[in-house]
């Protein structure tokens, strides 16, 4: 069964709530971003194996841990999933990055596959879906259909803002996969936003409205 984990750690929240004030422009938003990708990279790293191994420090032997288990690839759904990578890349540099383009229609809010570029052995790794919106949900959960048909068995997804419906509908569709997230929000409007959400993250990005 799928876990849905809210990561509300103080900093996270604090930087989320100026990223939702809409004065905030494309250079902040996406520095905050960053920043709070970073600090949920932490949490949703937590549960990776470690093992022992012997080294020597300048004063003795010891037994020491280092990460085991399967190397890590990162998947931006496009546009707005590029703004959490790199903060990911920093926690994990060795992570290779594929990407997968959707774009909702804006009539009926579905999602549009236009790109998909995986790395080869994307089936070995422990997969990290990256979006900052979690909205009805169909971009995330088409983006985790197609790396299942890539062959992955690991996949975790991490969004900024979700909404109920968006968490019910990966949930629903693919009950092995774990959702990070930094909030849960009321509801989705007429036209399938975030309420309150932050508006259109890709947009507020890269300065496209
Ligand atoms: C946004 C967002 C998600 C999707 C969420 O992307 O980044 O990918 O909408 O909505 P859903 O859960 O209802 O599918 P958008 O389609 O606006 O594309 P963009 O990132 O290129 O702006
Ligand atoms: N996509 C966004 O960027 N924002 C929303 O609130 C919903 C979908």
């Amino acid at each position: 069964m799928s876990t849905l984990h809210v990561i509300d750690h103080p900093l996270i929240q604090h930087k989320l709530s100026y990223m939702r004030k809409k004065e905030t422009g494309p250079k902040d938003f996406r520095q905050l971003l960053d920043e709070i990708s970073m600090l949920m990279g932490y949490e949703v790293t937590r549960d990776f194996p470690t093992k022992e191994i012997e080294i020597e420090t300048p004063i003795c032997k010891a037994t020491v841990n280092i990460i085991a288990g399967k190397k890590v690839a990162i998947v931006p759904i496009l546009r707005a999933g590029l703004g959490m990578v790199d903060g990911l890349l920093n926690l994990v540099p060795v992570a290779k990055v594929g990407h997968i383009g959707l774009y909702r229609d804006p009539r009926t809010h579905l999602p549009v596959e236009y790109y998909c570029k995986l790395p080869n052995d994307i089936e070995e790794r422990v997969v990290i879906v990256v979006d900052p919106m979690l909205a009805t949900g169909g971009s995330s959960s088409d983006a985790i259909t197609k790396l299942k048909e890539h062959g992955c068995t690991n996949i975790r997804l991490m969004c900024l803002v979700s909404a109920p419906e968006g968490i019910r509908k990966v949930q629903a569709d693919h009950p092995d996969v774990d959702i990070y997230t930094a909030a849960v929000d009321e509801k989705l409007n007429e036209n399938a936003y975030i309420v309150p959400g932050l508006g259109d993250a890709g947009d507020r990005l890269y300065g496209t409205k």
